[in-house]
């Protein structure tokens, strides 16, 4: 069994902060789905939406899941909102989700200091109707594939962490 940590959840819940604050306090490395997919097409991921279409970019999820169950342990993986799609991700590591209302991660996104490139870089994002049904249909599916489930909306990022290292030594 992979000893990485594959950190799921909603695009805006944190999941990037989570990780890097997770991997100063704990010494480990932490790569995101996102950042790797960028790094492999030297394009945004925003722009890969907008040239080759979402069913282009799940494929490179793929590409990339398929890497890290081949190639990357003892890590930190911080993925895309949409990666869980992906067919091997419990071959990954310990799936942890870190979980909110759609309401609570709104609010979060809009009232952060760079709301606009928060929102704008995230093109599932561009219109809250859409945002929100895409919530409600994956809601289910990612309490489903999680292994541990983490409430963020009282949880400062260092309990947060602190119950991420938590879960996995038990
Ligand atoms: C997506 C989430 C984004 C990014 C892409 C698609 C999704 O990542 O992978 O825009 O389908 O939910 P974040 O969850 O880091 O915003």
């Amino acid at each position: 069994m992979k000893k990485n940590i594959i950190l799921i959840g909603f695009m805006g819940v944190g999941k990037g902060t989570t990780a890097r604050a997770y991997a100063e306090k704990y010494k480990c490395f932490n790569i995101d789905t996102d950042d790797l997919i960028e790094s492999k097409t030297n394009q945004k991921v925003k722009t890969i939406f907008e040239e080759k279409g979402e069913k282009y970019f799940r494929s490179l999820e793929q590409e990339c899941a398929d890497w890290i169950e081949s190639s990357v342990n003892n890590s930190l993986i911080s993925c895309g909102g949409g990666f869980y799609k992906v067919d091997n991700l419990k071959k990954l590591g310990t799936v942890v989700l870190l979980d909110a209302s759609y309401e609570w991660i709104y609010k979060r996104l809009s009232t952060a200091e760079n709301a606009k490139s928060k929102l704008k870089k995230r093109p599932l994002f561009s219109e809250p109707e859409k945002a929100k049904k895409l919530y409600v249909e994956r809601e289910k599916a990612y309490k489903k594939l999680a292994d541990v489930v983490i409430n963020v909306e009282k949880n400062s990022i260092k309990g947060i962490i602190k119950e991420i290292h938590k879960s996995l030594i038990v």
